[in-house]
């Protein structure tokens, strides 16, 4: 192929990739595979590899985000970035109406939209094509989070059909609550501390460092406001319809009303519909749709005075608490889980609600027999706000955290500066031997299908295995021994475990399941030191030259390896023959440049990722470390370097290189 054909063919397939998303995460209507879909992306990605000069940061496949790390930089919002005034009754939105009539001559028109849960953005887009995108911030100036939004695929990158050149277009980036739950369970998983709603799940992936994992996050966005000085039409309704034609995710749920009957029935309607919803809203948004109306009504200092919010309220019931289970985690936490006289909110009928630990108990004085308010708001799963204490009788009884763990008897702990209990009792615990086993087969570790968590407890139960290591000692007549297996699935589930012993070592590493290591984690590990042995032996300072690897995570390493039983554990991994060292192919030796030298990295790269280059350090024989030191060779300098650094370096005269100058240093 020519240049030009090459170019073309990588235009064509943007803009059908491009389409494609639109078709999927807009309208939901994909027209092809996710297969077709996968191939066409990836032909694209091969193209972009091969002719970085066609390179374009609004391409589809920017879209899985990069973990190029830059703090945000803070951008002046041309149009201030207003909130809105909140409303509760129905009498306040009358008001509003009201006050709205008295400064107009004409009738009004109102829009009714939802209130999206999430974080407000505002997107600009120049000649089709995002260029920016902002938090609210203060209002005033906000946080450049553009790297991170062009991860999300419901927001056009380049738009289509007839845009003006130059506008904003603002909305709320969510997270939907299926990607929610699924995030936090793998967070609690990984003994990670989950977030307590969508919304903040939503701000706090949008603030990520790395938008890799932003990629994978799953975030959605409904865009409900159009800025700019040329916009095609005189209102807000319609250049929100508009916008949907340019290929915005515009919500089919705004209303035009023209009468006061219509904007309150559309409150009565998703009081009780919203539930339903497969994303949180905490209200509607109540607009005058023509602009010269808006215009006349003007502004207050934080709020327009053409629009309201009528907010929700968090629905709230009172029922009984009938007493309280301690569930044991995996990593041997003790949650409380209050059982509750069963109740219906929110559409559900609610029976169990989560206390969370000990503090949360304590600070709400809650014991058995009282009768406690149970409010679903912004959160999944219920939540007890409050006692009822004019309710609560003689009976009542307060409950007492559990000395001892309900599950094996052993004596709880409570480190120091967490909330949560633990169980010791690592090895003769069964919540925490099943659930070790469970993280040990799904399917981010080693991937064993064939058993699920009714089959490890079966074969838990029935003293076939107590350690995810005994799963290859079990033979198909054992299998067929147990109910739940027949010839076929047996075989399936042996074949499954044999599989496994191929699975590459950072998965593994994962699936050993050391308290706070997630997948991340595991894979930065595992690259860093190559091998089982090397990460066993590790101390505290070698560990924290791991990226992302803190006192917390370190302290939890050590203490894994310091446990004589996971010693003994990995050994017998490792006589199975499961991977526990990185294989020559992902260790990708290219030269031994850089052998022998120590090197450290500080600031930004404009070429590579900070994850890359301390790979590439490593495959060219170099040892990356965390901070200066009079052992340290070389410094490879970024933008935005810590003076601190620098200084030290130049200190101790550590030889100091640019990015540039180290790509020098490697080239062939
Ligand atoms: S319009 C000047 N429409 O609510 C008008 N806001 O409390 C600005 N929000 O900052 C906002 N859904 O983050 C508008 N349909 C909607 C909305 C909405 C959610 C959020 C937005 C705003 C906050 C105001």
């Amino acid at each position: 192929m020519s240049t030009e054909q090459i170019y073309q063919r990588i235009k064509s397939l943007r803009e059908q990739l491009n389409h494609h998303n639109y078709q999927y995460y807009v309208l939901s209507q994909p027209t092809i595979s996710d297969y077709e879909f996968d191939a066409l992306l990836k032909e694209l990605t091969d193209l972009e590899a091969q002719y970085p000069e066609f390179d374009d940061p609004n391409s589809p496949t920017k879209r899985v985000g990069s973990d190029i790390s830059k703090e945000f930089n803070q951008v002046k919002h041309r149009f201030p970035m207003l909130s809105l005034a909140n409303t509760y009754t129905e009498e306040e939105v009358l008001d509003f109406e009201d006050r709205v009539l008295k400064a107009l001559t004409t009738e009004p028109e109102y829009v009714c939209e939802l209130k999206y849960d999430g974080v407000a953005i505002g997107l600009t887009y120049k000649n089709g094509k995002l260029v920016q995108a902002v938090t609210r911030g203060d209002g005033t100036i906000g946080d450049d989070v553009t790297a991170n939004v062009r991860t999300i695929k419901s927001i056009p990158l380049v738009l289509h059909g007839n845009y003006p050149d130059d506008f904003e277009i603002r909305g709320e980036i969510f997270m939907p609550r299926n990607v929610f739950e699924d995030l936090n369970r793998e967070r609690e998983e990984d003994g990670d501390t989950p977030f307590a709603n969508p919304r903040n799940a939503a701000s706090g992936t949008l603030k990520l460092l790395n938008s890799t994992v932003v990629a994978k996050r799953k975030l959605d966005c409904f865009l409900y406001y159009v800025l700019g000085d040329n916009l095609p039409f005189d209102n807000h309704y319609q250049n929100l319809v508009a916008a949907k034609d340019w290929g915005f995710k515009v919500s089919e749920h705004v209303k035009l009303c023209t009468t006061s009957k219509q904007v309150m029935d559309y409150i009565h309607y998703w009081d009780d519909a919203r539930k339903k919803l497969p994303f949180d809203t905490d209200g509607v948004v109540i607009k005058v749709n023509s602009y010269q109306h808006q215009n006349a009504l003007g502004l207050t200092a934080k709020t327009p005075r053409w629009a309201i919010a009528y907010k929700f309220k968090p629905e709230r019931v009172s029922t009984t608490l009938l007493s309280v289970d301690f569930q044991v985690g995996r990593t041997g936490a003790v949650t409380p889980v209050a059982n509750l006289k069963p109740v219906k909110l929110a559409g559900t009928v609610v029976k169990r609600a989560s206390l969370h630990n000990a503090d949360q108990v304590e600070l709400l004085d809650i014991r058995i027999g009282d009768s406690v308010f149970v409010e679903k708001g912004g959160e999944i799963i219920p939540k007890i706000v409050g006692v009822d204490s004019l309710q609560r009788t003689l009976f009542s009884t307060p409950f007492v955290f559990p000395e001892n763990c309900p599950e094996c008897g052993t004596q709880l702990v409570r480190p120091e500066g967490e909330a949560r209990h633990f169980c010791p009792n690592q090895i003769g615990c069964p919540p925490q031997i099943k659930g070790r086993i469970e993280h040990y087969i799904s399917r981010k570790a080693l991937n064993i299908d064939g058993l699920g968590e009714e089959t490890v407890a079966l074969l838990f139960d029935n003293k076939l295995i107590k350690d995810p290591s005994d799963l290859y000692t079990l033979t198909k007549e054992q299998l067929l021994n147990l109910e739940r297996f027949a010839e076929k699935s047996a075989d399936n589930a042996i074949r499954s475990i044999e599989n496994s012993k191929q699975v590459p070592f950072p998965k593994v590493l994962y699936g050993i399941g050391i308290r706070y290591v997630g997948e991340t984690t595991a894979r930065k590990l595992a690259m860093h030191f190559g091998n089982i042995d090397s990460i066993a032996t590790a101390k505290m300072d070698d560990l924290l030259e791991v990226d992302e690897v803190g006192e917390r995570i370190a302290q939890s390493i050590i203490d894994f390896f310091s446990n004589p039983l996971n010693v003994d554990f990995i050994s017998k991994l490792k006589g199975f023959g499961v991977k526990l060292e990185i294989s020559s192919s992902e260790q990708q030796v290219k030269s031994d440049k850089l052998k022998g030298l120590s090197i450290v990295i500080s600031g930004t790269f404009s070429k590579i990722s900070r994850d890359d280059l301390k790979e590439l350090i490593q495959q060219h024989g170099g040892k990356n470390v965390g901070s200066v030191s009079a052992s340290t060779s070389m410094l490879v300098a970024g933008d935005k370097i810590g003076p601190a650094k620098l200084d030290k370096a130049n200190k101790l005269g550590v030889k100091i290189v640019s990015e540039d100058e180290f790509f020098e240093l490697i080239k062939d």
